[in-house]
């Protein structure tokens, strides 16, 4: 018996950063929109908690406990007063490289699988809660399609989305830190009053009706000049996917992925090869969104 749930990757079309809260993190005006690149859990009992991952990027998938899948699995089973010894399985297609939540993906896919998998039965906002507990973006990985999240990120309002958005993703080597890139984000802001993150009407709007030029001239990333900052080589992978064509560059989340809005597949696949042939990443990848969240296949 086992229970295999299909999570997809995000990008960030709008993230907006406040000033440092005393718990350390920031409020957001977090806009997430979920892309079809996908990573598949399956969980099944097990003598023992273990992780094991396949795909092309396992070699840098932690498989101990700091896997947020064997996180979530563990809260689940605290809760419900049982063990937790299952085996989870990653089926990797979601790029190891920070900035399209693929952590975040296994922990809300781990989640969901087990609670079908021991017939839980937990509620939504139960899992929600767990999901916010494992991480900010967990929770929007359960959710997926679009969403605002606010607070640190972790409490959505469900957006509407009036066509589908192509993107091209690419891939840097190596990770930058998260916390680094916030900490980078305050250095640069210090003395400076940081105004209370508000969601972009722009943005919303260009979701709404669906329009990729729209959203080229909204998409905004406060976090961008801090993944800018601890790593300069950025500029050139944005140049380099603009010129090839793109409608829009960013950096996704906290990086050092970067994103591209373009106008269709076509589109997609004239930048994804510009990005390669420049040599300006390691990969790259299109995709379309948004797409459904977690789902039990
Ligand atoms: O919630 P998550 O574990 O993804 O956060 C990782 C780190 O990112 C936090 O420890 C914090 O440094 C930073 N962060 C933040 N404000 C947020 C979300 C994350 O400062 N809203």
């Amino acid at each position: 018996m086992s229970v295999t749930v299909r999570v997809p990757a995000k990008v960030n079309v709008q993230l907006a950063v406040g000033g440092a809260r005393p718990d350390g993190f920031h409020d957001l005006a977090n806009v997430f929109l979920a892309v079809g690149l996908y990573d598949e859990v399956t969980v099944s009992p097990a003598d023992t908690l273990r992780v094991t991952c396949e795909g092309p990027d396992a070699s840098q998938v932690p498989l101990d406990r700091t896997n947020l899948a064997a996180r979530a699995v563990e809260k689940l089973a605290a809760r419900y007063g049982r063990r937790a010894d299952v085996h989870i399985h990653i089926a990797k297609d979601i790029p190891v490289a920070g900035g399209m939540a693929g952590g975040s993906a296994d922990g809300a896919g781990a989640l969901v699988a087990c609670d079908a998998l021991w017939g839980t039965g937990a509620s939504r906002d139960e899992l929600l809660e767990i999901c916010a507990e494992l991480g900010s973006d967990v929770p929007f990985s359960l959710v997926g399609g679009a969403a605002l999240g606010t607070g640190r990120g972790e409490r959505l309002r469900v957006l509407e989305v009036g066509g589908s958005f192509h993107w091209v993703f690419a891939v840097a080597d190596g990770g930058l830190s998260t916390p680094a890139v916030y900490g980078e984000f305050d250095r640069l802001n210090e003395g400076v009053s940081v105004p209370a993150p508000v969601a972009s009407g722009g943005v919303l709007a260009a979701l709404a009706s669906g329009d990729a030029s729209a959203l080229a001239d909204a998409v905004s990333n406060d976090l961008q000049a801090a993944a800018l900052s601890l790593r300069p080589s950025l500029a050139s992978v944005l140049a380099v996917g603009v010129d090839g064509g793109a409608l829009a560059g960013i950096v996704s989340g906290s990086g050092p992925t970067t994103a591209f809005l373009v106008a269709d597949a076509e589109a997609g696949g004239k930048v994804a090869d510009a990005l390669v042939g420049a040599g300006v990443c390691r990969t790259a990848r299109v995709a379309v969104g948004p797409v459904r969240g977690a789902v039990v296949l």
